[in-house]
């Protein structure tokens, strides 16, 4: 088990003024932050990191939200990180999202649902690695 996941606080989050919200309730929540970046992601950058969703219907209508305006890119540290981060996040569509968990305090819909979560730590590792090298993080 891994101790890092990595998450991004997505344009409509970023858009709506809840960063600041977020990422306080990440930190109590139990997390440390060992890396953060404030940019705008490319289409081209943005359809790399969802690569893995290509063949899906949703892909181009994604990579066009997610390029639509400035993100908030962090790397997080716990232990069970991954999985305990998932939990705090809630279900990638905000409607069948827990009370009290990010997606249901602050997502607009199953795409512009306020972050991302890795889903795995083989996952976490890579993309941590597509927006940070080690000499970023703390
Ligand atoms: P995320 O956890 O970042 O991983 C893939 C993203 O694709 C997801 O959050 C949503 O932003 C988006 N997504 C997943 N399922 C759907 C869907 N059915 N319709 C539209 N967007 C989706």
């Amino acid at each position: 088990m891994s101790n890092i996941t990595f998450t991004m606080l997505k344009p409509d989050a970023v858009g709506n003024g809840h960063t600041g919200a977020i990422l306080d309730h990440i930190i109590k929540s139990g997390f440390g932050i060992v890396a953060m970046k404030y940019l705008q992601l490319t289409p081209e950058r943005a359809g790399q990191f969802y690569e893995v969703h290509k063949a899906r219907p949703f892909y181009n209508d994604l990579v066009k939200y997610m390029s639509s305006g400035p993100i908030v890119a962090v790397i997080l540290t716990k232990d069970n990180a991954v999985e305990d981060f998932r939990k705090v996040i809630g279900a990638t569509d905000p409607a069948k999202a827990e009370p009290g968990t990010i997606r249901n305090l602050f997502a607009k819909s199953i795409e512009a649902n306020a972050v991302h979560g890795s889903d795995s730590d083989e996952n976490a590792a890579i993309e941590a690695g597509f927006f940070f090298n080690r000499f970023e993080r703390f």
